[in-house]
């Protein structure tokens, strides 16, 4: 079988890397793309693919907020492969502090690149999957998307928004044979929390929110943090996830990455993790096909 032709977001570090290496080296059955926005980051995915480096694995710029960085990306893969088999949507950044600190611009800034960035993605390659008839599109939610994250309101949001648009998706795409699916990971062991604890907002209004607040947040972060990082995933077992979901002939919607985020999924579902509306919406989908 021709190798799978994959395309990542967000690969200079973290669970984007992981992913990229792990398919680029999986014998030969996929031709991956690990896009990142700055290119002087690839050191660390050139070192950690290795042989894999300009065979396999093919780094390219892609930044998720330029629509012209996204078009031509998709074009250039599409015009030498002839097809775009796998998208696995992960750019993403967080951040971590009581909502009237964050300022229009940051909240702008995080829904443009969470947010509006996969919507882009995701539509550029839906019409090539469509006419192929196949397809794989694996979005790299997260466990804040089901249940809201105190102190990471914005950042919830987006993902929450996230999981709205994988669904609303799921029906019309499976009628396509396009699976789409949203992986749920909770804490993971990647720069992502350190840069979501940071301040990366240069205007950050840190006088804005009141001393109770504050107060609450510092007890907060400093009960959550330990616990928090104890249970913390690595990069691999997330990218092992992601190529499980990958390779299924049948993805769940929404995929947990272990035992806590798996009930956690359970338990906001009412035991099941959303598949049963999913399949309604695609019965529904099938007989207005037919008018
Ligand atoms: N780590 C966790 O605890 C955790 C938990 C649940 C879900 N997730 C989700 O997992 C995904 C990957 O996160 P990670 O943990 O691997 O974090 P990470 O190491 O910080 O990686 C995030 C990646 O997204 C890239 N990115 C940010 N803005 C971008 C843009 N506009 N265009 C293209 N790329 C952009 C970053 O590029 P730069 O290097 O240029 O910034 C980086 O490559 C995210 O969707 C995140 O929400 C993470």
């Amino acid at each position: 079988m021709a190798p799978l032709v994959t395309l990542i977001t967000g690969c200079s570090t973290g669970i984007g890397l992981a992913t990229a290496v792990k398919l680029a080296k999986d014998a030969n059955k996929y031709i991956v793309y690990a896009t990142m926005r700055n290119l002087a980051k690839k050191g660390d995915l050139e070192q950690a693919a290795g042989s894999a480096l300009n065979d396999t694995l093919f780094i390219r710029q892609l930044d998720i907020t330029k629509e012209e960085s996204i078009v031509d990306a998709v074009k250039t893969i599409k015009e030498k492969h002839g097809k775009v088999d796998i998208l696995v949507n992960n750019a993403a950044f967080g951040w971590m502090r009581p909502l009237e600190e964050m300022t229009m611009a940051h909240m702008r800034n995080m829904s443009e690149t969470n947010i509006v960035g996969t919507y882009r993605m995701t539509q550029e390659v839906i019409p090539i999957m469509k006419q192929q008839r196949s397809g794989r599109i694996v979005n790299i939610s997260s466990i804040g998307g089901i249940n809201g994250f105190p102190f990471s309101d914005v950042y919830s949001a987006t993902k929450f928004a996230m999981e709205g648009f994988t669904e609303a998706l799921h029906p019309v795409l499976k009628c396509f044979n396009v699976k789409i699916s949203s992986v749920c990971p909770g804490p993971v062991l990647t720069s992502f929390q350190e840069n979501m604890i940071a301040n990366q907002d240069p205007e950050a209004k840190s006088s804005d929110a009141e001393v109770p607040t504050k107060k609450m947040f510092t007890g907060f972060m400093g009960a959550l943090m330990a616990p928090m990082m104890a249970a913390a995933q690595s990069s691999d077992e997330i990218a092992d996830v992601i190529i499980d979901c990958i390779k299924s002939e049948d993805p769940a919607l929404r995929c947990g990455t272990d035992e806590n985020t798996n009930k956690l999924l359970r338990d906001r579902f009412n035991g099941g993790i959303g598949d049963a509306a999913a399949q309604n919406w695609y019965m529904m989908m099938q007989t207005a096909s037919k008018h």
